[in-house]
């Protein structure tokens, strides 16, 4: 027999059944395993039952109920327990000559069956087995509900409202969306968001930002490669489109795509094939396309940046994420957001703003809106002495940055060179060029509106190496 453990024998197990002797049998069964027994002698007892206890916060792990009951029956009361939030697994028992009800129960949703006479050895193994599946189960809604609420899109302004509509709606089907918003709007959060809503939600979330990878690579991190197809293929390689089978794929910076992979995505979609780099057998694909823009991809049809009918397939529904400064009523909301979370990061109770830097939140332009927000907030934990932020936090983390457009540090904040981004704090010329170089690209981003691509090109940088940097000294 298997040993009990320390956790099944908190688990209380309700037993239904309007037959005292079955309840009873059933009773000091469970109870002789260390199984806590509530029993009801019909389904409406068994409903009041499991009602009561929710209100103190216990649950059912298994509902064992007969199926023939005055009132409320067995299969009645299946249906009403699986209609609960998280409904624990059923047990159907059947009395003679109705196992075809019971296997009716199973495909009504039941976890199994069992036949009287009850014998003690098959009841313990049938429930052991409920107990295990509801726990998957409970752990998978458990997960799934996290994972939406990691992506929570956070704000009440009409606008966020208006979002969080078209989120539902687009989510639901297989439709090309593109996102466009300024930096730090949110847009991969949608992204995720719409995935996450989506029937794809079990499969895989693939992002490839485009902006970070060097051209000459682009198709091959894409579609993958046949090994030795060009120098470096030293193994075969699955790309992202592959990786995203039966899921989504996110592509992040599609303005920065180059105009020869732009003519292989098209066909990709086109087709729901792709081809290997070096290879030329076509793969069928199942995915979803969702991308993001900072760019007008329309303006960049008409420069010939950007092909038209590329643009057509992405741009079916149109999501626009609005900049923070056209919602500021979200400001508080998010701030508290990010407060909260910061301090569950380190375990500890979230501060608070004081009024006067509540209202200097207020007053901010955001031009790295969301992100810019969130960084402002990390940095002011950091300063904060005691349970609050106060304004002066705040001023000196916004004066601290460039003059422009005050974009602080996480790296900095983090305390990942300490002293701050002062060149002469350094202690060896290596940490004074870093230091020097970090300092440098945060001006230079916040100058171009903290558009990357923009800053590249001004400075003379290629792009991917610029992403490289932005990523060492998280500045992203
Ligand atoms: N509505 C929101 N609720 C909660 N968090 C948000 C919201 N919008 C953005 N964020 C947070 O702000 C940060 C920036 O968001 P995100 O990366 O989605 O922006 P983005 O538009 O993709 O930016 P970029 O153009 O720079 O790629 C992330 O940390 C994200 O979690
Ligand atoms: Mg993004």
């Amino acid at each position: 027999m298997a040993s009990r453990s320390d956790t099944e024998k908190r688990v209380p197990i309700l037993v239904v059944d309007d037959d005292a002797d079955v309840r009873l049998a059933l009773e000091m069964t469970l109870q002789y395993q260390g199984f806590e027994v509530w029993t009801a002698r019909d389904g409406a007892e068994a409903l009041r039952r499991i009602e009561a206890e929710a209100r103190g916060g216990r649950r059912a792990g298994v509902v064992v109920t007969d199926l023939k009951m005055p009132g409320i029956d067995g299969l009645a009361l299946l249906e009403r327990v699986r209609a609960l939030e998280n409904p624990p697994p059923v047990v159907v028992v059947s009395g003679h000559g109705d196992v075809a009800t019971a296997v009716d129960a199973v495909k009504r949703g039941a976890a199994n069956f069992l036949e009287k006479p009850l014998d003690a050895e098959r009841v313990l193994v049938t429930i052991r087995a409920a107990l295990r599946e509801g726990k998957l189960t409970a752990e998978n809604t458990r997960l799934r509900k996290k994972l939406v609420e990691r992506h929570e899109l956070v704000g009440a302004s009409p606008a966020m409202a208006r979002l969080r509509a078209q989120v539902e709606t687009v989510a639901t089907s297989d439709a090309s969306v593109l996102i466009t918003g300024e930096n730090g709007t949110g847009k991969e959060v949608v992204a995720r968001n719409i995935h996450a809503l989506s029937p794809r939600a079990d499969g895989p979330f693939v992002t490839v930002n485009c902006a970070a990878i060097p051209d000459e690579l682009i198709e091959s991190e894409l579609f993958g490669h046949e090994k030795g197809s060009f120098t470096g293929a030293f193994e075969r390689r699955i790309g992202h489109f592959e990786a995203a089978e039966g899921g989504t794929l996110f592509l992040d910076e599609i303005g920065d795509m180059p105009l020869a992979a732009q003519a292989k995505v098209l066909r990709a979609l086109e087709t729901h094939e792709i081809v290997r780099v070096g290879d030329s057998q076509a793969i069928p694909v199942d995915i979803r396309v969702l991308s993001a823009t900072n760019a007008d991809l329309a303006a960049a049809t008409e420069q010939k940046a950007f092909r038209l009918d590329l643009f057509y397939r992405l741009n079916v529904v149109p999501l626009r994420v609005p900049a923070l400064r056209e919602r500021r009523e979200d400001v508080p909301a998010l701030a508290q957001h990010f407060l909260r979370d910061i301090a569950a990061r380190s375990g500890r109770t979230p501060l608070v703003l004081e009024p006067a830097a509540s209202e200097l939140l207020a007053q901010l332009d955001w031009p790295g809106n969301v992100r810019q927000l969130k960084n402002l907030l990390e940095g002011a934990c950091v300063f904060a002495n005691g349970s609050e932020i106060t304004r002066a936090d705040l001023e000196q983390i916004l004066g601290a940055g460039p003059a422009l457009a005050p974009i602080p540090s996480p790296a900095v904040m983090s305390g990942a060179l300490p002293g701050g981004d002062d060149p002469f704090q350094a202690e060896t010329f290596e940490d004074f060029k870093n230091r020097s170089e970090m300092a440098f690209i945060q001006r230079k981003l916040a100058e171009n509106g903290g558009n990357v691509k923009r800053t590249a090109e001004r400075l003379g940088m290629q792009r991917s190496h610029m992403y490289k940097k932005l990523d060492r000294y998280g500045l992203k």
